[in-house]
């Protein structure tokens, strides 16, 4: 088996992650259907797509033509059923467990008896959610990285239920996509969260110190270690309630005071100062 099996893929959830993750899929040809849970958020997960197609053509990286194709490989739903013939299903909705597994019961129940499903949590457990299905060796994490069609990286997140075949078929998925492939365990964190959030971490507690500014945190991690943005930056960008809620989950599993939110990153979430999302974080944007 290979990924031609997978020709029409079903993403669950159309915020940020969902919408891009949409679009590198719809761009690589495959059918997309894209489920979300009223119409109003259907509605705004279609004009992120849009919008994000726009800025590529604005950019002069997609043509006019091609951005009609793409839009024309994509059916929006509000029902789950319309999942029922796709090879590859990705959820992408909120981090909360519970919904989590509520969704992936409800796909085990509509899917395919071969379909993969695969989840893009950025922290939680991968073989919690499969437990929820009768098919744990068909799910494993697909985390994806912000923007989506910017960042080349795709972790895969094998599970100790998760079959080769499963993996093989997902690793082929990901690189018709265009995306660079890595096995990550499923730990808190994975690889690339496990090294991040550290890092925030210490960067929010270097700062909240007051023995180094903000701006001279951000510089010298960009100037010093060629990073496209510091760590406040991405932060900001990552969004502030995302990167208390993976800390905390982090702080939960591994009882490790390295992955503790400090003080001030709860205080910034309590406030709403999410970041670039809400216009206020470590910096504003308004
Ligand atoms: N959608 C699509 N493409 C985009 C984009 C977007 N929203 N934003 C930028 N790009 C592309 C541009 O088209 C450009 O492509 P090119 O080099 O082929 O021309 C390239 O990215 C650079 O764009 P710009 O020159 O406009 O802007 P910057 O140089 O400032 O780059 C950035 C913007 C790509 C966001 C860059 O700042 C960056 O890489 N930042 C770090 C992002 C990062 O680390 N993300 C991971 C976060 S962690 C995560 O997601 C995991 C989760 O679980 C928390």
């Amino acid at each position: 088996m290979d990924s031609l099996n997978i020709r029409k893929i079903g993403v669950a959830g159309c915020g940020l992650m969902g919408s891009g993750i949409v679009e590198v899929t719809a761009a690589a040809s495959y059918e997309v259907t894209v489920l979300e849970a009223n119409p109003e958020i259907l509605e705004k997960g279609k004009k992120m797509v849009e919008g994000s197609l726009a800025m590529a053509i604005r950019r002069g990286k997609l043509s006019e033509e091609d951005r009609q194709t793409i839009t024309g490989r994509i059916k929006y739903t509000l029902q789950m059923e319309d999942f029922s013939d796709c090879g590859l299903v990705i959820e992408a909705v909120t981090e909360n467990m519970e919904l989590k597994k509520q969704i992936f019961a409800g796909l085990d129940k509509v899917c395919r008896e071969d379909a993969i499903l695969a989840t893009n949590t950025s922290c939680l457990s991968v073989i919690d959610i499969a437990s929820a299905t009768g098919r744990m060796d068909k799910v494993l994490g697909l985390h994806f990285f912000n923007p989506v069609p910017a960042m080349k990286l795709l972790e895969i997140v094998k599970t100790i239920a998760t079959s080769d075949e499963t993996v093989e078929m997902s690793r082929a998925f990901g690189q018709s996509i265009g995306k660079s492939v890595v096995m990550a365990p499923d730990i808190p964190g994975f690889i690339v969260n496990r090294l991040l959030m550290p890092f925030f971490l210490e960067a929010i507690r270097l700062m909240e110190s007051g023995q180094a500014s903000r701006e001279d945190i951000d510089r010298a991690v960009m100037l010093g270690l060629n990073h496209p943005m510091g760590p406040l930056k991405l932060a900001d960008f990552v969004g502030l309630d995302t990167a208390c809620f993976i800390s905390e989950a982090m702080y939960k599993e591994m009882s490790d005071a390295r992955f503790a939110p400090p003080i001030l990153l709860k205080k910034m979430v309590t406030a709403r100062r999410y970041g670039r999302k809400t216009g206020r974080g470590f910096y504003n944007y308004s």
